[in-house]
């Protein structure tokens, strides 16, 4: 009876053997937590779709940031929800607007201790939905939105932010907010790009978080990236690299783990994916229904993302997993 010479299984046969030879390590360093804060509410609010996530005050909020620092998570990334929203998404760059509040806010309890993120986008901001304004014929027009971004961008960095996230794949967007930043003398704040963005059906529960319906039932393939298309991505984060972005990042990340791949292996700068609120809500579902075990799943999802190449993950597991890894 031949044997096998080479056996596999003899560093799996202990936890301690299994974990020296792991060759993906997931930390609580590796996940940046996103958070939304929302103008004029009175306590948290819960979203029905993103079970224990909620909708923050400035007050929640700032508890919220400091417990996450305190379980060693290194990032988070702001999204605001107004209490009023217009035809432009004038609250983006309103001084008062509710992300630079909370910005000032987390930069004064915790600046240096977590790096402040914040989306950079007018969807939030605008009443029908779009991530740009809209022209006469009613599509986002492209040049018209970088002038506003611009002024998000500088609104974020006079509040405090460390890294803002432009995420509404404008072309161009990443050149305009430099030379925004730049001209303003703020060389110091870095951008985080949503390069390969596709135009995915996994954004759905994010939207109830953010209150966007888009006018007309709408969407964004005009602008977010069609998802037949891989070999694209690496033309868009070639542009945001040109442009001046420090970190790139692949959204959503499972169902895009050969975009992830295939960035991280052409380009050596800091890869980011995001998690989105569609992978999360189909892990919470599914696991209150006793059908998976949802942390289990939660775990070995991040694990692929890093699997695939990416340095950073934004995913609202963060919290939990910081939690378990400490636990
Ligand atoms: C746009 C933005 C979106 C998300 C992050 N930034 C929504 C969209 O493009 O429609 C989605 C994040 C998620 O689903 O978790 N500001």
């Amino acid at each position: 009876m031949p044997y096998p010479t080479t056996r596999l299984r003899r560093l799996r046969r202990t936890p301690a053997l299994r974990d020296l030879v792991a060759e993906t390590r997931l930390g609580v360093d590796d996940l940046i937590a996103p958070l939304f804060v929302r103008e004029g509410i009175d306590g948290p609010q819960p979203i029905a779709s993103l079970p224990g996530v909620v909708q923050h005050t400035v007050e929640s909020l700032r508890k919220e940031a400091r417990r996450l620092a305190d379980l060693g998570i290194r990032g988070v990334v702001l999204f605001g929800v107004p209490a009023r929203k217009d035809a432009e998404g004038s609250g983006a760059w309103d001084p008062d607007g509710i992300v630079q509040v909370a910005l000032a806010e987390l930069r004064a309890d915790l600046g240096g201790q977590l790096a402040l993120m914040a989306d950079l986008c007018l969807d939030e901001y605008t009443d029908h939905g779009h991530c740009g304004l809209l022209d006469a014929r009613g599509e986002v027009d492209n040049d018209a939105t970088l002038e506003r971004y611009a002024r998000a961008a500088l609104a974020q960095a006079a509040a405090g932010v460390d890294v803002v996230a432009p995420s509404g794949m404008m072309d161009g967007q990443v050149g305009a907010i430099r030379a925004a930043l730049d001209g303003a003398g703020r060389t110091d704040v870095a951008i985080l790009a949503y390069a390969a963005k596709y135009a995915s059906a996994l954004y759905g529960p994010f939207r109830d978080a953010v209150d966007v319906t888009i006018a007309g039932g709408g969407d964004r393939r005009g602008y977010q990236q069609d998802l037949r298309n891989a070999r694209e991505s690496l033309r868009e984060v070639a542009l945001d690299l040109e442009e001046g972005a420090d970190l790139v990042m692949v959204k959503p990340a499972l169902s895009y783990l050969d975009v992830i791949a295939a960035v991280r292996r052409r380009f050596d700068v800091p890869v980011a994916a995001y998690h989105v609120s569609g992978e999360y809500a189909m892990v919470m579902a599914a696991a209150e229904r006793g059908w998976i075990d949802g942390p289990a799943v939660a775990l070995e999802q991040l694990t692929a993302v890093k699997r695939a190449g990416a340095d950073v993950i934004l995913t609202y597991f963060a919290g939990p997993v910081a939690e378990a890894l400490h636990g």
